[in-house]
């Protein structure tokens, strides 16, 4: 067993100048140089470049852990057994994220949609934008302990990160390339990447494949690992007065009255927020509710492999909200989703699949009483929508509270996201 590796992946603006260098190759090779990581026994969190780094919030860290102890409130992460995180994985998987070159407009990497700056989302995009301005149908979540995940993507279409990574590249609306040779001859060829191979799985040249692309790529997505947040600290290390009364209040409605623990599940040890399950809060039902049958229809006839499958719920917003159908292909399944984390909530609006609801306080309404949108419309409820799901009756002192109890969940990297997307939050709330 490796001993207590500590990795600090630094300033993404430095790696990001590494990974774009394109014609300035000796200064991408030296940026890429420049970024350490660091092996020790202690939790070393070594300091960004402040010269090199052209970003405002270069000095965004991750100190994760591998093999060592996880953050505050999370368990370890587990790896394949065919892909064990390495510090030389990560250091690549972090350049390979941030290269736009992977696109067919040399403009879109997988950072544009989840920015390490924005708690790794687009927010305040509802859906995301790929190349030429085209948007898809879907709110980027955010990549943050992913790692734990049982399935990736709203629908859990795909059952690991690697599996997961090779899409986006493919998709029309997202990096549109037509195949992945194109990143195969940029990483065979640009002489910083041959080096960045070479120590992370010991290929070079022509022996580098998509799989390693992928492994990389997954494998600096394991290490983005974010627990310690004020709610952790006081309900994991007992740390009284780390969260506000409210937010104590608040907690025991989440817990309670709320329900919302049912689904966004802790246990005794920590907290994912999520049951990794698939239920159907009736979110966007009212965009095929006229129309299932043809919507089901035309996607049972387009979508029969995996890529066609991606292409057809990114493609289209009604056959988006076909939801784990397109997986299962149950009918009773048809508008269900992925219950998300709700870890640095505060800092990824707007939420739901769709990016529907603006604020957290509109998403704590929702639950407390409009359930299913169709409800406002006096129409009938949602026919396929998960049982269990009614309005809460809360008071609006519990609504206070419990918004502010989804507020101590981020995590000390993201707080400056977290303001940010608040104050868009508060904008939000005050235009409608
Ligand atoms: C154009 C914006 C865009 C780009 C580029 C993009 N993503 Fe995403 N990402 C999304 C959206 C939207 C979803 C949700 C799609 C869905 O569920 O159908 C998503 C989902 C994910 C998920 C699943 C998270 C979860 O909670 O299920 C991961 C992991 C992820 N992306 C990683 C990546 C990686 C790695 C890349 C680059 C290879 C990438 N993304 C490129 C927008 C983007
Ligand atoms: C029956 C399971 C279930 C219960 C109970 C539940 N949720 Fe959810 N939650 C989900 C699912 C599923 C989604 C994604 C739904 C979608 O996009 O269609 C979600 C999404 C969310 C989101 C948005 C996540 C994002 O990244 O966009 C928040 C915030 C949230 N829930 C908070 C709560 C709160 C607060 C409660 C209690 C009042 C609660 N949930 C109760 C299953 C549940």
């Amino acid at each position: 067993m490796r001993h207590g590796v500590t990795i600090s992946v630094i300033s993404v603006a430095a790696l990001l100048a590494a990974a774009c260098g394109g014609p300035k190759e000796e200064a991408a090779k030296d940026e890429t140089a420049a970024v350490e990581t660091a092996k020790s026994d202690d939790a070393a969190t070594m300091s960004a470049d402040a010269d090199r780094a052209p970003a405002p919030q270069a000095a965004i860290q991750f100190v994760a852990q591998i093999m060592g102890e996880p953050p505050l409130g999370l368990p370890p992460v587990s790896e394949p057994a065919d892909n064990p995180t390495t510090a030389e994985k990560v250091r690549l998987g972090e350049i390979l994220f941030n290269d736009a070159r992977f696109s067919s407009t040399g403009e879109v990497s997988c950072a544009t949609c989840h920015d390490a700056t924005k708690a790794f989302t687009d927010g305040p995009l509802s859906v995301s934008v790929g190349v030429n301005g085209l948007t898809g149908t879907r709110n980027a979540p955010t990549v943050i302990n992913s790692a734990y995940l049982t399935s990736q993507f709203w629908d859990g279409r795909r059952p690991t990160l690697e599996a997961q990574s090779k899409d986006p590249f493919l998709n029309p609306v997202e990096m549109n390339l037509a195949n992945h040779d194109p990143i195969l001859e940029i990483v065979r060829s640009d002489e910083a990447y041959g080096g960045l191979f070479q120590d992370a799985f010991g290929v070079t040249g022509a022996a580098v494949t998509i799989d390693h692309v992928a492994k990389a790529i997954a494998a600096f997505e394991r290490v983005v690992v974010s627990g310690n947040s004020p709610f952790d600290r006081w309900h994991f290390a007992g740390e009284g007065g780390a969260i506000s009364k409210a937010a104590e209040r608040g907690f025991d409605v989440f817990m309670n009255d709320g329900r919302c623990v049912s689904c966004h599940t802790i246990s005794q040890t920590h907290a994912l927020f999520t049951d990794n399950k698939f239920h159907n809060l009736g979110i966007g039902f009212n965009k095929i509710e006229a129309d299932t049958d043809r919507v089901v229809g035309h996607f049972l006839e387009i979508a029969r492999t995996d890529q066609e499958v991606d292409e057809a719920v990114l493609g289209d917003a009604q056959m988006s909200e076909i939801g784990r159908f397109a997986v299962s292909r149950e009918m009773q399944d048809i508008g269900q989703f992925k219950t998300m984390t709700l870890r640095n909530i505060a800092a990824t609006a707007p939420y739901m699949h769709d990016g529907s609801l603006k604020t957290l306080r509109q998403v704590v309404e929702f639950y407390n009483t409009t359930i299913s949108p169709l409800e406002d419309q006096n129409q009938a409820p949602n026919p396929f929508q998960s049982g269990g799901i009614r309005p809460l009756n809360l008071t609006e002192q519990q609504i206070d509270d419990l918004t502010a109890f989804l507020e101590t969940l981020t995590s000390p990297e993201f707080e400056d996201a977290a303001r940010a997307s608040l104050a868009y939050q508060a904008q939000a709330s005050g235009s409608e």
